[in-house]
């Protein structure tokens, strides 16, 4: 991102301007209503988004992958969201570079007096995002160091970020502690969030506010995945492996003698991460000593009732697990290390 891609000022844009306005929420609102007032001069065509489509306002939505590129030819695209690293970053790969990046002063804060918030909020975010680099690759270190039996199995893998840390930070520590060989599992549906089904899903703050919902955070291609995983890391194609489809037909398909060592748990809902964790207990798939990592503990206003904390709660509780809290990271990551628990494949071998 450079810096002429923000805009500071409606003056700045050109007389008799097309535009279209990334953001079809309070962002975008105030947007069209001080573009209105301002430059009476400039066309608003409507809204995009990255996820729904219709009507708001007075105008219509388009989703960004609906929208067809020759509108942005001649069309200047505003963005208006706190999202816009993202957008931007997804706009370029569709080599739309005619956009504009407004800044927060320009429509979130009228009132407040005038700073490069955006600027600031992608320190910010970088911030953030590094806890969650840190956290993993010490997780990874960990099993290696604490020679924590199995591999390592990621739940939701959207743009490759927390998939590519975990591979770099296997291919890092392979034969730390003298083992090696550990796999990378890669689970997925590959066209985002599943339909909301769950009573406490639905009913959650992230679905209500219209944050989370079916299809969202649909990412890269199985396919795209494994590419960036291999040039952002040494791990070898041999010891990756990926399961596309929903947890809940790919995770009891697993082998009888799946062992995992760490879990990145980052598919957001209730019933997403019940869907995992309950094969994996029930059929002790989780070594002693492993380490599961929460990406999204403190969604949900971090409400006990929702979310990664009500399963992992009703999970402790069935399976009787004995565990340690490993600690929290970034904003909303949390970590815990199991050490014994029941699994029916145990009892079964009791009987
Ligand atoms: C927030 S994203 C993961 C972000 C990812 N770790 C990254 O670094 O970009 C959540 C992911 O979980 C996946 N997901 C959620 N529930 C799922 C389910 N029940 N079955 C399969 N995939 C699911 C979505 O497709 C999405 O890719």
């Amino acid at each position: 991102m450079t810096d002429n891609k923000f805009l500071y000022s409606f003056n700045d844009l050109p007389l008799n301007a097309e535009v279209y306005l990334y953001g079809a929420s309070n962002g975008g609102e105030r947007t069209s209503k001080y573009l209105k007032f301002f430059r009476k001069d400039i066309s608003i065509k409507g809204f995009l988004d990255s996820y729904q489509s219709g009507q708001f306002i007075d105008m219509a939505v388009t989703t960004i992958d609906e929208a067809p590129v020759q509108w942005f030819e001649n069309s200047i695209i505003l963005i208006t969201s706190m999202y816009w690293v993202d957008i931007s970053q997804a706009l370029k790969s569709k080599n739309i570079q005619n956009y504009r990046v407004c800044s927060d002063e320009l429509y979130a804060l009228p009132n407040f007096p005038t700073a490069p918030l955006n600027q600031l909020r992608y320190e910010v975010k970088c911030f953030g995002t590094d806890e969650i680099k840190k956290a993993l690759a010490l997780s990874v270190q960990y099993i290696y160091g604490a020679e924590v039996e199995g591999d390592v199995a990621e739940f939701g893998t959207q743009t490759g970020f927390s998939s590519s840390v975990l591979a770099a930070s296997i291919s890092a520590f392979d034969g730390f502690s003298k083992i090696t060989g550990k796999k990378l599992h890669l689970f997925d549906s590959f066209e985002g969030f599943p339909a909301i089904n769950n009573e406490s899903d639905q009913a959650s703050p992230q679905i209500q506010s219209g944050v989370w919902g079916e299809g969202f955070f649909k990412g890269l291609s199985a396919e795209q995945l494994v590419l960036n995983i291999i040039s952002a890391s040494n791990m070898p194609l041999e010891l990756i492996e990926v399961y596309p489809g929903w947890y809940s037909d790919t995770v009891p398909k697993l082998a009888d003698s799946s062992r995992f060592a760490l879990l990145h748990i980052d598919c957001d809902l209730y019933q997403s991460t019940m869907d995992v964790l309950d094969v994996c207990f029930s059929k002790n798939y989780i070594s002693t000593g492993a380490m599961i990592c929460f990406d999204d503990w403190n969604c949900n206003r971090a409400m006990p009732d929702h979310g990664e904390r009500k399963a992992w709660a009703e999970i402790i509780e069935k399976y009787q697990i004995d565990y340690s809290n490993a600690g929290s990271y970034s904003w909303s990551g949390q970590r815990f290390i199991v050490h014994q628990y029941q699994s029916y494949k145990q009892n079964e071998y009791k009987k």
